[in-house]
């Protein structure tokens, strides 16, 4: 093993016998601590992406890091063929913290999409008499759960799903943040439910009209179909509410979490519902070796602790809007577009002189903050929500220079 290794040295090492299956910027990460991470030559970076929104509790969180570390010396794993003396808690902790009948654990946050599509259909059969196998699930275009060959399947981004197929069937798409286009999707009878997020992430950060998510869940409701909220990237405080669907008072029949569910630690997610749909599976129809493991929940209540104690939601909903209002200021024709809610923003950024997205990425790297472009024009700012003022103020200066630089 390499003892002291430079950037160059990491990212050959990657290359040569890692998968090309990304494409990060170069830059190397060794330490992170709270907003800030530091890359193997010492350099210290503000995080302005918090690894796709699973770090809101800051880097290497300390209260978190600690209940990881306790519950590594007495139990890790039994798997769920055995009970162990922390999942009950969890369950009761979880259950409690977002008001559901019961919660289904996971790991990653495609699992928890696929846990919420399994648990729909099956509802679907069992409670709303669906003819066997006809059950159809309603998305959206621009829709973003992760890789698996269901989530691809509902994907309308080639990138995504070219040369991958066969598709999954049973699975709709409409266009996002089109209440007429809902109406009509609903009036099939064999519809069991309506997965969306409340703002869509990797599409960049796309907010739909106010309103939409409430009126979307009156007409699911009417129709006896069930609204499922991917809130993975959204939940745990993100967008300035503990959940987004909050925003508009949904409580959605379906609610999926992940990412920050472990402040980023490791994968960690679930599935929350009532009884009357959750019940529908039953034991042996469905699982995950590493689900509701004792480690996994006990850093997943000292991540959630960390945003109750720590008022993240509320240091959101306010950072975010001077974030936005200091993106707006910056005087340049680059950005076309600032938007978001809560600490989830994003610009949209016109190729000036042959510099692009990228370009400004990589600008933004050399003084000193991280961000990934999304789609070749659009750059998301969502720092760790522990970020104080003065740091984001910092930030956007930084921003502010950066993109001037380019004029
Ligand atoms: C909204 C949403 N759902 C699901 C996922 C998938 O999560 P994971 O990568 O942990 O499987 C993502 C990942 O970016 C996401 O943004």
């Amino acid at each position: 093993m390499i003892d002291h290794m430079n950037s160059t040295q990491a990212m050959e090492l990657e290359e040569k016998y890692g998968a090309h299956n990304y494409h990060p910027l170069p830059v190397v990460l060794s330490k992170g601590e709270g907003v800030y991470v530091w890359d193997v030559e010492g350099k210290r970076y503000y995080d302005f992406l918090s690894a796709y929104s699973a770090v809101n509790q800051g880097h290497c969180h300390p209260k978190i890091v600690q209940a990881l570390k306790d519950q590594a010396d007495k139990l890790t794993l039994t798997s769920r063929a055995f009970f162990n003396d922390v999942l009950g808690e969890y369950c009761q902790y979880m259950t409690s913290y977002f008001g559901y009948d019961k919660v289904l654990p996971m790991n990653t946050g495609v699992e928890g999409g696929e846990t919420a599509v399994k648990l729909c259909r099956k509802w679907g059969y069992e409670k709303k008499g669906i003819s066997e196998n006809q059950a159809k699930i309603i998305f959206v275009n621009g829709n973003f759960w992760g890789r698996t060959l269901s989530a691809i399947s509902t994907s309308d981004d080639p990138h995504s799903y070219e040369g991958f197929g066969p598709y999954m069937p049973g699975f709709d798409r409409i266009p996002y943040n089109d209440l007429a286009a809902l109406e009509k999707a609903l009036e099939d009878p064999n519809v069991a439910g309506f997965m969306v997020e409340p703002i869509q992430g990797e599409a960049g950060v796309v907010v739909p009209d106010e309103g939409y998510l409430n009126k979307a869940y009156a007409l699911c409701n009417k129709r006896n179909v069930l609204f499922i909220a991917d809130e993975v990237q959204t939940g745990i405080a993100r967008t300035g509410k503990l959940i987004a669907c909050e925003h508009e008072n949904v409580r959605p029949d379906i609610l999926i979490l992940g990412k920050a569910l472990s402040g980023g630690v490791f994968p960690v997610s679930a599935v929350l519902a009532d009884d009357e749909i959750m019940l529908c599976i039953k034991p042996g129809e469905h699982g995950s070796t590493f689900g509701g493991n004792p480690l996994a929940c006990k850093v997943a209540m000292a991540a959630l602790d960390v945003v109750r104690d720590e008022n993240l939601a509320e240091r959101a909903e306010e950072l975010g809007k001077t974030l936005r209002a200091e993106l707006e200021g910056i005087d340049s024709d680059m950005i076309t577009l600032v938007r978001g809610k809560g600490l989830l923003n994003a610009i949209v950024i016109k190729e000036k002189n042959g510099k692009n997205a990228w370009d400004v990425c990589v600008a933004l790297k050399e003084n000193g903050l991280l961000a990934k472009p999304t789609h070749g024009d659009i750059i998301r700012f969502a720092p760790p929500l522990v970020i104080t003022e003065e740091q984001l103020f910092e930030c956007c200066d930084i921003i502010r220079k950066t993109i001037e630089s380019f004029s």
